[in-house]
């Protein structure tokens, strides 16, 4: 069944007994409806599953949560151009089915609740606004495989995304981000080190004070981190984040990994 206006509600109070696990999902249907398709899966009027399109990403994310009987019908409802598909790897022989050439990468899972983690301080750290927008665009353009930043683009993620940086000096070396916030959960993301900064717990100084700032507002503070990416999770368990499960960056076409 597709989901609109006249079914969300009860979708959304579904989907509200687990809001960790379906967090895009609760979000999307809620705030961004307009961006979203969902079709969901109904067994005795009890939600199975659903399938998810949002279109602000590029390329577009796709979430598939369902029982397996459920997703077998459910994959039939993605979209046809190219996108990432991100799903329980007990899913993965279903999606694998309909796409073959499918590349895929398990990303763990990680949270920390309230109460639960350890906050670094360090003068270094501050929170960026519209005026760093130059200087975090040139952070992101040191990145590997990555074109120019522009910094209209960085401004506006400063201007919607709660953002932490490190300056040692007066350079911008390091950032982390919460691009998503609820009651329940608020979503980091968007951690990197300048190159030539790395291994000086730049990255735990930014992640510490974003989680901080969530861990004021919200119960808890999740991401998703590549299994193989031992820097970034040797960052997140030094704050306190464990592991709480996997989910599969399935890339359909895009050629784009976590
Ligand atoms: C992940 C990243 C942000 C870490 O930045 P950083 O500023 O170097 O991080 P820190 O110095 O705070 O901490 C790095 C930790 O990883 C450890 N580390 C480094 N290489 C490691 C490896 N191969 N295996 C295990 N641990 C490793 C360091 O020793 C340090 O831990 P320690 O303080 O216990 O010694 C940086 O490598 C980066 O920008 N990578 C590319 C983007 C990325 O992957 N972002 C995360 C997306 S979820």
């Amino acid at each position: 069944m597709k989901v609109d206006e006249t079914n969300r509600q009860g979708i959304v109070d579904s989907l509200k007994s687990d809001v960790i696990r379906h967090v895009f999902a609760f979000y999307d249907i809620q705030y961004d409806p307009e961006h979203t398709t969902m079709h969901a899966a109904f067994d005795n009027h009890a939600l199975k599953g659903y399938i998810l399109t949002y279109t602000v990403t590029t390329p577009w994310s796709v979430i598939l949560d369902a029982n397996s009987k459920s997703a077998e019908k459910l994959v039939t409802y993605a979209p046809e151009n190219k996108f990432i598909l991100h799903t329980p790897p007990d899913l993965l022989p279903i999606v694998k089915r309909k796409y073959p050439e499918a590349k895929c990468y398990v990303e763990n899972w990680m949270l920390v609740r309230k109460g639960e983690a350890s906050f670094l301080k360090s003068k270094m750290v501050r929170k960026l606004s519209v005026v760093d927008a130059v200087r975090l665009a040139e952070l992101l353009s040191s990145q590997t495989n990555q074109q120019r930043r522009e910094a209209k683009e960085s401004e506006e993620w400063v201007r919607k995304n709660p953002t932490y940086g490190v300056f040692p000096d007066e350079r911008l070396v390091s950032y982390a981000s919460s691009f998503l916030q609820l009651p329940q959960v608020w979503m980091i993301g968007g951690v990197y080190t300048h190159p030539e900064f790395r291994n000086k717990g730049y990255a735990t100084l930014a992640t510490s004070v974003v989680t901080e700032d969530a861990l004021n507002s919200a119960e808890n503070a999740a991401l998703f981190v590549g299994s193989d990416n031992h820097p970034a999770i040797r960052v997140y368990q030094k704050i306190g984040y464990k592991k709480i499960g996997e989910r599969v960056w399935v890339d359909i076409g895009t050629g784009k990994a976590p």
